[in-house]
């Protein structure tokens, strides 16, 4: 009897050993990077992203928004959080990515943006390696969405730099459109021999056809003078329940995510879904495109 049981002890170390072996180690989860970014500052940047991460957690998946808007970092005031530590303070190397992550009540994470310190307006040589090595680090989630400054500062393209997807923003003025035009040749030029996968959105548009016409312009322009493609990901019509929903500081995904706006953001996630990511090569071009330029 008592060998019985030993042998059956026995079997059952055999089996979990053996199910342990054939269990295949996980393919290691690759975490989307997308830099939302404009030419001209207040066109909708910091909204769009916020609202897509919602968008994106809804669809379930693990989402960090980034505030890498470092001369006036606003993510927190539209989630109404205070920070005690932001991106300064990582890239000062005084605390680590994970270390500063905040949880949301809207299940998203979210890194602090520094604002008005205008001494890390660029990073240094050594800054920007710990920074990649910190990014790095957040390669839990499916998801990182990196709300930039309006413009083209040196860090803005080392966030472009550090992404697969880096989503141009603008509205219909004729402003914006040319200052988009003005970010979206110097990352043409920039990252000239790179896989990049430039995407448009127009924000705060009054119809479909008035978002077709600056998109129609804007591909076509970069195509011809710049020889770029750009993708257009979608519009987001022009609805009072956005800056309503800035007042209250919840996210307008939250305040109602029926709301027109609110139903053009989730058409952009899906469409951001449909699309091939690019492969981004890893370290090795990552590294190339921030310090080979
Ligand atoms: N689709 C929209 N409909 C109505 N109002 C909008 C829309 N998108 C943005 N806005 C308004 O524009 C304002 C600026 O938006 P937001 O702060 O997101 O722009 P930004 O590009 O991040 O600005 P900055 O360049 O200063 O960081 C918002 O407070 C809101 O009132
Ligand atoms: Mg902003």
């Amino acid at each position: 009897m008592e060998d019985q049981a030993e042998e059956l002890r026995e079997l059952m170390r055999k089996k979990s050993f053996s199910t342990e072996r054939i269990v295949k180690p996980k393919e290691p989860k690759r975490t989307r990077i997308i830099t939302i970014t404009s030419g001209k500052g207040g066109v909708g940047k910091t909204n769009i992203s916020i609202n897509m991460a919602i968008a994106y957690a809804r669809i379930g998946k693990k989402v960090i928004v980034m505030d890498a808007d470092l001369g006036l970092a606003n993510v927190n005031i539209m989630l109404n959080l205070v920070p005690k530590w932001t991106l300064y303070h990582v890239m000062r190397k005084q605390k680590t990515m994970k270390e500063i992550l905040t949880e949301t009540d809207y299940g998203i994470s979210f890194v602090a943006g520094a604002s008005g310190i205008s001494q890390i307006a660029n990073m240094s040589d050594d800054e920007r390696q710990n920074f990649i090595a910190e990014l790095d680090s957040l390669n839990n989630a499916d998801i990182i969405i990196i709300d930039t400054s309006a413009g083209v500062s040196s860090n803005v393209l080392d966030f472009i730099a550090a992404a697969d997807d880096a989503v141009i923003i603008t509205t219909p003025e004729p402003t914006a459109i040319t200052d988009a035009y003005g970010i979206i040749k110097i990352i043409a030029t920039q990252f000239e021999d790179l896989n990049m996968g430039l995407k448009l959105v127009v924000n705060q548009v009054k119809s479909v056809a008035e978002a077709k016409m600056v998109a129609d312009r804007m591909t076509n322009i970069a195509g011809q003078f710049l020889n770029i493609k750009i993708e257009y990901l979608g519009f987001i019509y022009s609805d009072e329940r956005v800056s309503r929903a800035v007042l209250e500081q919840k996210p307008f995904m939250v305040t109602d995510h029926r709301c027109k706006a609110s139903i053009c953001i989730q058409h952009i996630v899906d469409r951001m879904e449909k699309a091939e990511v690019q492969p981004r090569g890893g370290f090795a071009l990552m590294f190339k495109r921030l310090f080979g330029r």
